[in-house]
C-alpha cells in the first residue's frame, strides 16, 4: 500500500509541545498513520518537548490516533510508543538546548545514520521567537554532527497578527535559520483538492483557455464552517476570522486560482508564478471597506470567551480585485465563518452564459466529498422559462487517509521530512497576504459599529457583502 515515491530519509521529528490540541488532534494520528502505513523511514524518531512532567502513557492515552469507527492497530501503536522519546525542558533556559542538542547527537550515533531533523513548533506563536533564537543560538539550526543531513523549523500559522509584525517576525527567524530552512505550514494548501487544481488548470487546457475575465465573471472562496470556537479562547480571540482563515487559507487558495500557469510544475516555479499573483491582489482599499468587507459575531460568542465587550469577528468576508490584464475586473470573494449552518469549503467560479448572465459554475469542492461539481444552463433554443442547470458531479475518493494515501497533515510532514517546499508558505505570500488584509484590520480596529451578530445555525451576514 505504501507508496515507493514516499519514502522518506531517516528523521528525528521533534515536537515542541506535543502535549497541546494540535499535536493531539492532528500530529499524533498523522504520525501514527505514517507509521502503520509503513511511510517513514527506518529509522524514524519522535522527540515530545514538553515543559511539565507528561510521561509517555499520559500521552498516549489522552491522544486518540484514529478516526471514530476505524480500529486502532495495536503494532502500529507499539511501534510509535517505541519510538518516541518524551524530554521536559525549560523553554527560556539555553543549557535545556545544549541538553537537546547532546541527546539528538546522541541518538544518532546511535542508530549510526545522520537524520533530518526537524522542529515542529505547536506551541502558542507569542512563544515561537524565543525558542527559535535559541535553537539557533545554541547551535540547534545546524545540520547532524557528520553535516549530512538538513535539519528545518516547522511552524504553524498566524505568522504575526498583522504586516509589522509578521515582518518582525520573518527577520527574527532569518537570523537563525535560513528561508529554504523554513516551513511555514497551511494546511489547506495539502488538503488533495488544492493540489488538484494544480493538475486540473494546467494539465488539461479545456477550462485553462477560458480562464480569465472575458468569461469569468466572478469567483468566490468560501469556508463555512458548523463548529465555532471549541474552547480555543486564547488562540483565537486575539485572531478572528479575517486572520484565521482568510489571511492564511483563503488567499494562499486564492494564489493557486489565480496565478499564470508556471514554466515548470515544481516548487520553485509554482511559488514564483504564486508570488507574482499574490502581489497584483489589491489591498481593500481604505475608504472602500466599508462595502467590501463584513464581519459577524455568533450570538454567544462573548459569553463563551468571558469577554462581554469582545468584538472578535467570527465570520469575515471581503472582495478583491486583481490587477492584472486576466483578471480585470473580476470580483472575487473570500469569506469564512464558524457557527453556521453547514460545513462547506469551496471554491466558486461563476461564468457567462451567452447573455453574459453569470450562470455556469465551476466548483471544487474542498471538503465535505471532496470534487468538482460543474453547473450549465441547458436552454433549448426559444425556450423562455427559466431551467434548472444540468449538474454534474465529480467525487475524489473518499477516505484518503484509509487508502494509503497522506492526508493533510501527514502530506505536510512528509513533505518536510523530504525537504519539499510545494506546499508551504515562502515568507514573501505571508507578508503580500497581510498587505491585502491589513486596510481592513485598520479600518476594523478603529471602530466595531458594523459587527453583526448572527444566529448560530444561520448562514451568517453574507447578505451585506455589496
Ligand atoms: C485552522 C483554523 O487553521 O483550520 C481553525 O485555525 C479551523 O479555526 C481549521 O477550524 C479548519 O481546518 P479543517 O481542515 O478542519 O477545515
Amino acid at each position: 500500500m505504501s507508496d515507493p515515491d514516499l519514502q522518506l530519509e531517516p528523521a528525528i521529528i521533534v515536537i515542541f509541545g506535543i502535549t497541546g490540541d494540535l499535536s493531539q488532534r492532528y500530529l499524533f494520528p498523522s504520525l501514527y498513520h505514517l507509521i502503520k502505513d509503513g511511510l517513514l523511514a527506518e529509522p524514524t524518531e519522535i522527540v515530545g518537548i514538553t515543559r511539565g512532567p507528561t510521561t509517555m502513557e499520559e500521552l498516549y492515552q489522552k491522544a486518540s490516533l484514529t478516526e471514530e469507527g476505524e480500529e486502532t492497530d495495536p503494532a502500529a501503536v507499539q511501534r510509535m510508543h517505541d519510538h518516541t522519546t518524551m524530554v521536559q525542558m525549560d523553554l527560556d533556559d539555553p543549557a535545556a538546548y545544549q541538553a537537546l542538542l547532546k541527546k539528538l547527537n546522541d541518538m544518532e550515533e546511535q542508530k549510526g545514520v545522520c537524520m533530518n531533523r526537524l522542529y515542529y513548533l505547536s506551541i502558542p506563536p507569542a512563544a515561537y521567537q524565543g525558542v527559535i533564537k535559541l535553537l539557533g543560538e545554541q547551535g540547534l539550526n545546524q545540520s547532524c554532527q557528520h553535516g549530512q543531513a538538513a535539519t528545518r523549523l516547522l511552524i504553524e500559522k498566524p505568522f504575526g497578527y498583522n504586516l509589522a509584525s509578521a515582518e518582525h517576525l520573518i527577520g527574527e527567524i532569518s537570523k537563525q535559520f535560513k528561508e529554504e530552512q523554513v516551513f511555514r505550514i497551511d494546511h489547506y494548501m495539502a488538503k488533495e483538492t488544492v493540489q488538484n487544481i494544480l493538475t486540473f488548470r494546467f494539465q488539461n487546457p479545456i477550462f485553462e483557455a477560458l480562464w480569465d475575465h472575458d468569461h469569468i465573471a466572478s469567483i468566490e472562496i468560501s469556508a463555512r464552517e458548523k463548529i465555532g470556537i471549541q474552547g480555543r479562547t486564547a488562540f483565537y480571540d486575539p485572531l478572528g476570522a479575517l486572520r484565521d482563515f482568510i489571511q492564511s487559507h483563503l488567499i494562499q487558495i486564492l494564489g493557486i486560482v489565480t496565478m499564470d500557469r508556471p514554466e515548470i510544475l515544481d516548487s520553485e516555479h509554482i511559488h514564483a508564478s504564486k508570488q507574482v499573483v499574490l502581489d497584483q491582489v489589491q489591498p481593500v482599499p481604505a475608504d472602500k471597506v466599508s462595502e467590501r468587507a463584513v464581519r459577524g459575531q455568533y450570538e454567544g460568542y462573548r459569553e463563551e470567551v468571558s469577554k462581554p465587550d469582545s468584538t472578535t469577528e467570527t465570520f469575515a468576508a471581503i472582495r478583491v480585485f486583481i490587477d492584472n490584464e486576466r483578471w480585470q475586473d473580476v470580483p472575487i470573494t473570500l469569506l469564512t465563518g464558524k457557527a453556521l449552518d453547514e460545513r462547506r469549503t469551496e471554491i466558486c467560479v461563476s461564468f457567462y452564459d451567452e447573455t453574459q448572465a453569470a450562470n455556469n459554475r465551476l466548483r471544487f469542492r474542498i471538503q465535505p466529498n471532496e470534487g468538482f461539481e460543474l453547473e450549465l444552463v441547458t436552454k433549448k433554443p426559444g425556450y423562455t422559462q427559466d431551467v434548472q442547470p444540468a449538474v454534474m458531479n465529480f467525487s475524489y475518493d473518499e477516505g484518503f487517509g484509509n487508502q494509503g494515501h497522506p492526508n493533510a497533515y501527514e502530506r505536510v510532514l512528509v513533505d518536510a521530512v523530504r525537504g519539499d517546499h510545494t506546499l508551504f508558505a515562502t515568507s514573501q505570500e505571508v507578508l503580500a497576504s497581510w498587505h491585502v488584509v491589513q486596510p481592513v484590520l485598520d479600518a476594523w480596529a478603529k471602530q466595531a459599529d458594523d459587527l453583526q451578530s448572527y444566529q448560530q445555525g444561520s448562514a451568517g451576514p453574507t447578505h451585506l457583502l455589496k
